[in-house]
């Protein structure tokens, strides 16, 4: 069990962590805090961690706890304008330079990845990358096979094939440098969300890395078409989110205009 228990030694009596989680609780014969580490309930968020004052709680095999400034006031670390400008920067951009990304800002995209929200704290996913270009484009092959076999997919999708394929090598993935997979073997209806968040996260650590990044649906629908796909990313699971990532070659002057969203139940 990850949560071993409580630090006597630290603990106040404080009773935050009974508030917290009903995993703890005060016994009375003795008199004191504890956690009930018997049930299989605890599903490590770490909030216990997170909200103990004397940093009583004892744990093991869950990585560090982070303690920085700004943690209970994360609006002095970015404000409300800040976050705007970045999100309204965020593009799928679909021109990159050659230059791969050094390996320690990859792994800060996966580490921010890897603190994405799961439904129930599951993080049930697998995290990969493609470097090679060789198999890049061998996937790129696969991909486009199996969504022009599709009558309706050929239809939406094959001129631009036809045209982009003139441009780039690996069109389906725009030859960028990287291509990022979140799959797993999870058979929860929630699944695809968790995934689609973990890529969100990821997106945004790699703009505030200076490198840009693409969705890419397409690897995901062709690998339901042929599951065969899957080998050739070295995936396993059934639910699949797909990113390519590098360095821009593309430059904008403003961000992209969008028409309202109407917000119902809210007044004018
Ligand atoms: C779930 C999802 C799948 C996507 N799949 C693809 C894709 O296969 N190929 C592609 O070029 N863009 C893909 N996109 C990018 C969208 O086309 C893009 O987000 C949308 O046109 C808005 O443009 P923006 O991201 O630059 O604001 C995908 C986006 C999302 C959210």
């Amino acid at each position: 069990m990850p949560i071993v228990g409580i630090d006597y030694e630290k603990c106040n009596d404080c009773n935050i962590c009974v508030t917290t989680c009903i995993l703890f609780r005060r016994d009375k014969t003795q008199n004191k805090i504890v956690f009930n580490n018997s049930t299989e309930l605890c599903n490590l968020c770490g909030k216990c961690i997170a909200k103990c004052p004397q940093d009583a709680i004892i744990y093991e095999g869950m990585g560090e706890a982070y303690i920085y400034e700004g943690i209970n006031k994360p609006e002095t670390i970015a404000s409300y304008e800040t976050i705007y400008k970045f999100l309204r920067a965020n593009r799928s951009v679909r021109l990159y330079k050659k230059k791969k990304v050094p390996t320690d800002n990859i792994r800060k995209v996966f580490e921010a990845m890897s603190y994405a929200p799961t439904a129930d704290n599951m993080r049930s996913e697998r995290f990969s990358i493609l470097s090679e270009q060789d198999k890049i484009k061998n996937l790129n092959d696969a991909v486009l096979e199996a969504i022009l076999s599709i009558p309706e997919m050929n239809e939406r999708y094959g001129l631009i094939f036809r045209l982009t394929s003139r441009v780039f090598h690996s069109p389906v993935y725009f030859d960028a440098p990287h291509v990022i997979f979140v799959d797993s073997s999870e058979d929860s209806k929630i699944e695809a969300t968790n995934i689609g968040i973990i890529i969100t996260y990821g997106r945004l650590a790699a703009q505030a890395l200076g490198l840009s990044t693409c969705w890419n649906g397409w690897t995901q629908i062709a690998m339901r078409i042929n599951p065969k796909i899957k080998e050739l990313a070295n995936i396993k699971g059934n639910t699949v989110g797909v990113l390519i990532i590098g360095y821009s070659a593309e430059k904008f002057y403003r961000a992209s205009p969008r028409s309202p969203k109407p917000i119902d139940g809210l007044e004018e």
